[in-house]
């Protein structure tokens, strides 16, 4: 049975103290509370080791990875930088870093990789941008995102990857994909999966939808057979709507 996962990507939120609170406050509901789901993080690279060393209930993901060892790379993080600080993974590949980093597939694929070898659980996000819906192109943008960035990898290796669909039109617009739309695509990039390394392997998958997730509609996407959870920006941003969708797996 694959996980079910709700995590939050804060994104460029929350100042110390309120990282602090936010965090406190998730350690506190999930000692109080048995989720039925793993509950992830995913939080700016400056709150990483204080979270790590003082919250054990939930995982704590990085928002993004150097794809390099190490060297002459102002500004960026590597996997080993993340491991010494116990990180759990890292999202990868948000569409933000793709329209405003223009992070690639190939290099988006580099940094699944070396996720992989250091440990570390990647969040390989795709998705199609409105444009994209509107021609009818999201399976084949899908498609490539997700062959170009994962099917160099072996099936042990890919076994160990979260994927996040997140339609690109659908982030912090209110515009949520419907449950059929987030079914069907999900289906979609399970059938890739499939066909590559096999049904085996492409069941134990975990695939995340994430854009505009609320307590308002989880329940109803999350419901979904090829749903695994949720990657929850906005509403992540404070315990009220977070627990609630930690909740939907009760
Ligand atoms: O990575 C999750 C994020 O892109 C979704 O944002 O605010 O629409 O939940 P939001």
């Amino acid at each position: 049975m694959r996980k079910k996962i709700v995590a939050g990507n804060w994104k460029m939120n929350k100042t110390l103290p309120e990282a602090q609170l936010l965090l406190s406050e998730i350690d506190k509901y999930l000692q109080a509370n048995s989720p039925k789901c793993e509950v992830i993080a995913g939080i700016p690279f400056v709150y990483l080791e204080n979270a790590k060393a003082q919250h054990k209930n939930f995982k704590i993901f990085s928002e993004d990875i150097s794809e390099h060892k190490s060297g002459a790379y102002t500004g960026e993080v590597s996997a080993e930088m993340l491991t010494s600080l116990h990180v759990d993974g890292s999202i990868i590949g948000h569409s933000e870093r793709r329209q405003y980093h223009k992070e690639t597939d190939e290099q988006i694929g580099a940094k699944v990789k070396i996720a992989l070898e250091n440990g570390l659980t990647p969040m390989f996000c795709n998705g199609e941008v409105l444009e994209e819906r509107k021609a009818g192109k999201h399976f084949e943008v899908v498609k490539r995102q997700t062959e170009v960035a994962l099917f160099n990898l072996s099936a042990e290796e890919i076994s160990k990857v979260v994927i996040a669909y997140e339609p690109v039109w659908a982030i912090g617009t209110g515009e949520t994909a419907t449950p059929e739309q987030a079914q069907e695509i999900h289906a979609y990039i399970r059938s890739l999966i499939a066909d590559k390394y096999g049904k085996e392997v492409a069941d134990s998958v975990s695939i995340l939808y994430g854009g505009s997730v609320k307590p308002s509609n989880a329940k109803e996407i999350f419901s979904k057979p090829d749903v695994d959870g949720g990657l929850i920006g906005g509403a992540s941003l404070n315990i009220e709507d977070f627990s609630a969708l930690i909740k939907t797996y009760s």
